[in-house]
């Protein structure tokens, strides 16, 4: 896009229409090729929704994991949330494709919960806060039904120590100037920021460091966190541990047309706890698209909320025939996003006991 600034995509802000072949350019990882989707299919069976629509469409190492799998080695999962407000709907996209992940692998997840970084941040938030919101982000997860014996969470401030010594074998092979390039940082980020990057980068060794042997660590995540995995790639040969694999998941629009769902705005967002009436009225007044691959209402359905493919299907059809209108789209919408939210928040409810077991 001649004359046009390429939209921002650190781990901190993601603006503006996103083009995915060009973030996948810009970040230099591979696409996931119908090869390789053959090759997770032998493992799990049937292709997961967020494979065959790809949702997760860009790797990196995917194929060394596999290879090591298929060895009859492990690899564990690793992905993370940065506890400063509630959960929405986006948020749910990476986690749902994790938790497909451990169950068909059997796989180990470790769940990190980046408290030091939001209060790190400028305007970031302070202990208790943050507390709150591990609490109810892990609810979160946990009611997407992960297997509570395979998970096992990392609240960075709770249990630095388990990271520490890592994070400071890390740290040693990084320098301020490397760090500052790669964030992209001004003169204005705290000196915990600059630390910071290492204690995300931790979690990926972890399973390695406690085996005495390279278990490889898969990363499911946005791609706009690239940016610590190609710092932790760069140290891992040096350390001797593998380096961490990814794959990107697409991010769920904002109800506004926003190039992603932002916790900063709430309107445009809808949160695992909102009430029916609170929903309806949020996708009421959202704005729609003029083609189904750019309206809000069907990326709901399609990255997220409809496993079924004849039913997604449809809908795209009939928005392009013009045998659905708007108000009937948004209504359906809501009531599907509705029937997801009654069995979630159910789920919250139940766990919060033996969640907060999992956090101590
Ligand atoms: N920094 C991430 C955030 O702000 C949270 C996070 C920690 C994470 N570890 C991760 C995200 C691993 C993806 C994968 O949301």
């Amino acid at each position: 896009m001649a004359g046009k600034e390429a939209p921002a995509v650190t781990p901190w802000e993601v603006n503006g229409e996103i083009d995915y072949d060009g973030l996948m350019e810009r970040f230099g990882t591979e696409p996931i090729t119908p090869e390789l989707l053959e090759r997770v299919r032998q493992h799990t069976g049937r292709l997961h929704y967020m494979l065959r629509r790809g949702v997760f469409y860009s790797h990196r190492d995917l194929d060394t994991v596999l290879d090591h799998y298929e060895g009859g080695g492990r690899f564990v999962l690793y992905t993370g949330r940065g506890p400063s407000g509630p959960v929405h709907l986006g948020h749910l996209v990476p986690w749902t494709f994790t938790r497909h992940l451990q169950e068909a692998f059997g796989s180990q997840l470790i769940f990190q919960f980046t408290d030091d970084e939001r209060m790190l941040i400028r305007d970031g938030i302070d202990e208790e806060a943050a507390g709150h919101w591990v609490l109810e982000n892990a609810l979160d997860v946990m009611a997407l039904g992960f297997d509570p014996e395979k998970t096992e969470f990392i609240v960075n401030v709770r249990h630095a120590a388990k990271l520490y010594p890592l994070a400071l074998k890390i740290a040693r092979d990084i320098t301020y100037s490397t760090v500052r390039t790669v964030f992209g940082f001004g003169d204005d980020p705290s000196l915990g920021m600059m630390f910071f990057p290492t204690m995300q980068a931790a979690p990926c060794f972890l399973a390695s460091e406690r085996d005495g042997e390279p278990v490889p660590c898969l990363v499911p995540a946005e791609i706009e966190q690239d940016t610590y995995w190609r710092i932790t790639r760069d140290v891992a040969r040096k350390l001797g541990y593998p380096k961490p694999a990814q794959v990107h998941g697409r991010m769920l629009p904002g109800l506004t047309g926003d190039a992603k769902t932002s916790s900063s705005q709430p309107l445009t967002a809808i949160y695992t706890t909102d009430v029916p009436e609170l929903v309806e009225r949020k996708i009421e007044e959202a704005d729609t698209g003029d083609h189904p691959a750019r309206c809000p209402m069907y990326q709901y359905r399609n990255l997220l909320l409809t496993e079924n493919d004849d039913e997604t299907h449809e809908f795209y059809v009939d928005c392009l025939e013009g045998n659905i209108d708007c108000r009937e789209c948004k209504a359906r919408l809501a009531e599907a996003v509705n029937r997801f939210l009654g069995k979630h928040q159910r789920r919250r409810r139940l766990i919060r006991g033996s969640v907060e077991k999992m956090l101590e």
